[in-house]
């Protein structure tokens, strides 16, 4: 674990953006993997905003430099073959099977076969996606949760391949992060998923059949169940694109109409209201 110095991060989204902030505050190097120029330079401002804050209010005296080596410390790419000396992948691309396992299929391409390969997926089957590559056991779940830099949990998923030594440096790598690991086992969604989407999902179903508005049903949540933020507000913030997604992959997997999606969550994704990150979803966001 201790040789593990280099992430690579496959995808400059969100998430991504959130997992190289955290990969260089903590001291290590992030090679940053997405299609095109335009996501790596808006990963790379989006970065600078959230660092440069957190900096700020941690160590206003060091924090300019402090900033400097942790911005030095991210590399930017388009190229797969700029991953060829990473330690350690984590995968943060869309939440797609076949979009995974294409790039699974690229990282043992470009990668050394010792390398752990993580996905950051938020209900896709490790195992399945294990069994599509040829180092099964390397092959494990990351499951970071969202703002990366601020939230302290790492939902670490074992597939029935993933070995002991797989695990173990995973559940490192999560401490030297300044996470805490909590390993469970692969099925549809995992715990947290499983148990959060389904009740992002109801408060969608109680505001399309009129029994409040997002504004109440957040309301009820925060002040009567102390949630830190409404469900709503939480769904736009996640993105309701991969709301639907989660809550598409629970529904197949276990095949129980409990988890079927929200028709209202089906068609603001269809209308590109995808939540904060499109400027619109249960609420409006001025840039
Ligand atoms: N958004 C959340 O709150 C959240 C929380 C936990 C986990 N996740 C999971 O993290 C993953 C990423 O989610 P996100 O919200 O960051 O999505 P996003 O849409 O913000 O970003 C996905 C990025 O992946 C890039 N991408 C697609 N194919 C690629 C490829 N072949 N190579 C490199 N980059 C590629 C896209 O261009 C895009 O920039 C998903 O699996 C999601 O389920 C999301």
């Amino acid at each position: 674990m201790s040789s593990i110095r280099r992430i690579g991060i496959i995808g400059a989204g969100t998430m991504g953006g959130g997992i190289a902030q955290t990969v260089a505050h903590a001291g290590l190097e992030a090679v940053v993997r997405d299609v095109h120029p335009q996501f790596l330079e808006k990963c790379r401002q989006g970065i600078e905003k959230s660092l440069g804050k957190i900096l700020e209010k941690q160590d206003p005296a060091h924090a300019p430099a402090l900033f400097g080596s942790a911005m030095r410390r991210i590399r930017f790419s388009t190229e797969w073959r700029d991953l060829s000396d990473v330690d350690f992948v984590i995968e943060a691309v869309n939440e797609n099977f076949e979009v995974k396992r294409e790039v699974f299929a690229q990282l043992e391409r470009v990668t050394g076969g010792e390398v752990v390969l993580a996905s950051n997926t938020s209900s896709i089957s490790l195992t399945r996606l294990a069994a599509s590559t040829g180092r099964a056991d390397r092959v494990i779940g990351m499951h970071f949760m969202n703002p990366v830099p601020l939230m302290r949990l790492v939902e670490v998923i074992r597939a029935l391949q993933t070995s002991d030594e797989t695990a173990r440096t995973t559940q490192e790598l999560a401490g030297k992060l300044g996470k805490t690991p909590v390993e469970v086992n692969d099925s549809p969604g995992f715990v947290s998923n499983r148990i959060l989407l389904p009740m992002l999902n109801e408060a969608m179903f109680a505001l399309y059949e009129g029994v409040g508005t997002a504004d109440s049903i957040d309301r009820v949540m925060t002040l009567g169940m102390n949630h830190p933020m409404g469900p709503l507000r939480l769904a736009d913030l996640i993105g309701l694109d991969v709301c639907l997604d989660v809550m598409n992959t629970l529904y197949e997997g276990f095949r129980d109409s409990k988890y079927r999606p929200c028709p209202l969550l089906t068609k603001m994704v269809a209308a590109g209201c995808l939540g904060r990150k499109s400027g619109r979803g249960f609420y409006c966001y001025d840039k």
